[in-house]
């Protein structure tokens, strides 16, 4: 049907001699099939198409392509992520990292970028910091394989576990946008103050972004937010540990009382 479709679309747009040219191809292509090769031309007489109708034939097949490529969907961003080059992190990547977890997840966690261990595997949270992230979550009832998704800011690791630039930050966040846009999660999950500030867009401490619900919006959706310590953080203070499993008892009763988690 698309082929048949491209086909006609493609007729319409030739001129006779290119008619002429085809035609006598599939000729000499049957006859080879059917009796074996044979030469001699048969007469034919073509016209060349309507410029106005090839020229909308043309714009039609033009929209094709574009109009598949305006179905977004998380296989294509992991791919784009995969080549891209739009900064220099790309340039010391092992392996970029998309992200992980199921489609309309309850919740995204959202962290900062890949560390040695992400860069090596090309997985989200996989290191010392993501067991405790996973610990973390599956005390609340969360899960990467059933009910969540595992992203970062930015793509690939920034060189030495530094913080991302701005530069990167900014080449990197529209694959961040349109996961969240695929994703729909219920509630966003930030750890550490570096994603905080870049999906808040706002400059703070952590302490100043914990504790409130805040409103992520991506064209005309306002997705929930809340914001937690990065679990790197807690490995290094355990003192953080409590007001941490603060945030995520918010977070359980909030999925609570929405039914995305039955008490
Ligand atoms: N830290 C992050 O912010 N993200 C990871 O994927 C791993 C460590």
């Amino acid at each position: 049907m698309e082929a048949n479709a491209i086909n006609k679309l493609t007729l319409t747009s030739m001129t006779a001699d290119e008619k002429l040219k085809l035609a006598r191809f599939l000729d000499t292509t049957s006859d080879f099939l059917s009796t074996g090769y044979k030469q001699g031309d048969r007469d034919y007489h073509f016209e060349d198409s309507d410029p106005v109708a090839s020229h909308d034939a043309q714009a039609t097949a033009d929209l094709k392509p574009a109009g598949l490529q305006a179905e977004d969907s998380l296989e294509a961003i992991s791919l784009q992520v995969k080549n891209c080059a739009a900064c220099s992190l790309g340039e010391g990547r092992k392996n970029a990292v998309p992200g992980e977890g199921v489609p309309q997840p309850l919740v995204m966690i959202i962290g900062e970028g890949p560390g040695a261990d992400e860069d090596a595997g090309g997985r989200p949270f996989v290191g010392k910091a993501g067991q405790l992230l996973d610990k973390m979550l599956g005390s609340i009832g969360l899960f990467r394989e059933s009910n969540c998704f595992i992203a970062n800011v930015v793509k690939c690791r920034p060189p030495g576990n530094r913080d991302p630039e701005p530069d990167e930050v900014a080449a990197c966040s529209p694959f961040l946008r349109r996961q969240i846009k695929l994703l729909k999660p219920r509630y966003i999950l930030c750890v550490g103050r570096v994603a905080a500030r870049c999906l808040l867009n706002a400059d703070g401490s952590l302490a100043s972004f914990r504790g409130k619900l805040h409103e992520l919006i991506i064209e005309d959706t306002a997705f929930p937010l809340l914001v937690t310590y990065h679990p790197s953080a807690l490995l290094r203070d355990e003192e953080l540990k409590r007001p941490a499993w603060e945030d995520l008892k918010t977070l359980r009763a909030k999925l609570e009382d929405e039914g995305g988690l039955t008490p």
